[in-house]
């Protein structure tokens, strides 16, 4: 039979590798009863060879329930590191090791004694993008998934909310009867967008719906229509049947699963720009070849001390008691 190589999809180098990769992958897990936890930014591949793939809140519910032997976290640093303290007994191995976090960066437990010393009788809320040892300091942790009902749930009138000032400021507005410090961190990769910019994307498509993360500047989430975590994102497009196109304020390996779910739905990204603004360097330095080089050498161990993990672990379980805000 006469093959018809101009019609026929002839896989690239690169596909032919990742197929092959992926295959390797699965079967190792398998062998080795891994759990691989992908966060909605990590480069599509990653993804997709994911047991599950999820918000910083969702992965951390996934990774305190499983009985896997191995835990291959997919994400950042930070998210490994609760991963391990949430399931101390699990080994859980951090793909890239230069996978680390800006924001979680931005804050020290120096930095936060600093803070904690100009604000003594604040409560203090964490943002899940810190360290474990600056966890270890706080009173509670939260994700962009549940700061509203987190701050709520402290029954305090005064809180120093750390390291993210753009989500600070948004969960301010919504509970104005609280006094809120808020330390001065931001994600570079957020921080980057404009108002103008979105506004820019929009002006091109008057019935788009903008859905913007809280870790972006009060100009853009200004102009949002939705504002709420990485896997919210999903249902949220779901309260707008009628609509055809959307523009997303973050990262833009969020993309992928929004088109994977809503594949007759347009994503654009919020800069109009694929990939060149809106993109996580810590995110995306993890790739195939990481993942099964991970499993198969068991590298990079999280090691944490007991007593930094015991600590930072009531904040995290007094996190997990509070219900999602989205
Ligand atoms: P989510 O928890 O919404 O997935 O966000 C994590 C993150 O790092 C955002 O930059
Ligand atoms: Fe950290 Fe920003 Fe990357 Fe999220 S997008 S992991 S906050 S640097």
């Amino acid at each position: 039979m006469m093959i018809d190589l101009l019609t026929q999809a002839v896989p690239t180098q690169n596909e032919r590798s990742q197929t092959e990769l992926t295959r390797r992958i699965r079967q190792l897990a398998k062998e080795k009863n891994a759990f691989i936890l992908a966060h909605n930014y990590q480069a599509a591949e990653v993804q997709d060879v994911a047991d599950v793939v999820g918000d910083s809140l969702g992965l951390s519910l996934e990774a305190k329930k499983t009985n896997a032997d191995l835990i291959i976290f997919c994400g950042v640093h930070f998210m490994a590191e609760t991963a391990k303290i949430l399931n101390p007994d699990r080994k859980v191995l951090l793909p890239n090791a230069a996978a680390g976090c800006a924001l979680a960066n931005s804050i020290t437990p120096e930095s936060l004694a600093d803070w904690m010393d100009r604000y003594p009788e604040h409560k203090v809320v964490t943002y899940i993008n810190s360290s474990a040892e600056v966890k270890a300091m706080s009173d509670i942790c939260c994700t962009s998934a549940n700061a509203v009902s987190v701050v709520r749930s402290l029954s305090s009138d005064k809180i120093l909310f750390t390291p993210d000032r753009h989500l600070g400021a948004w969960v301010q507005k919504q509970v104005p009867e609280i006094e809120m410090a808020i330390y001065d961190g931001a994600c570079p990769t957020h921080d980057v967008l404009r108002g103008a910019d979105v506004k820019k994307v929009k002006e091109g498509l008057p019935d788009a719906i903008i859905i913007a993360h809280p870790e972006c500047r009060d100009d853009v989430l200004a102009i949002a229509d939705e504002v709420c975590s990485t896997t919210a994102m999903l249902s949220r497009v779901e309260k707008y049947p009628d609509a055809k196109t959307f523009i997303i304020a973050t990262e833009s390996g969020m993309l992928h699963q929004l088109r994977k779910k809503f594949s007759d739905k347009e994503f654009i990204i919020a800069d109009g720009c694929i990939g060149c603004r809106l993109h996580c360097p810590y995110m995306k330095v993890t790739n195939l070849f990481d993942v099964y080089q991970s499993l198969a050498k068991e590298i990079y161990e999280i090691k944490l001390s007991e007593r930094t993990m015991d600590d930072a672990r009531k904040a995290l379980e007094r996190m997990l008691a509070v219900p999602r805000d989205n």
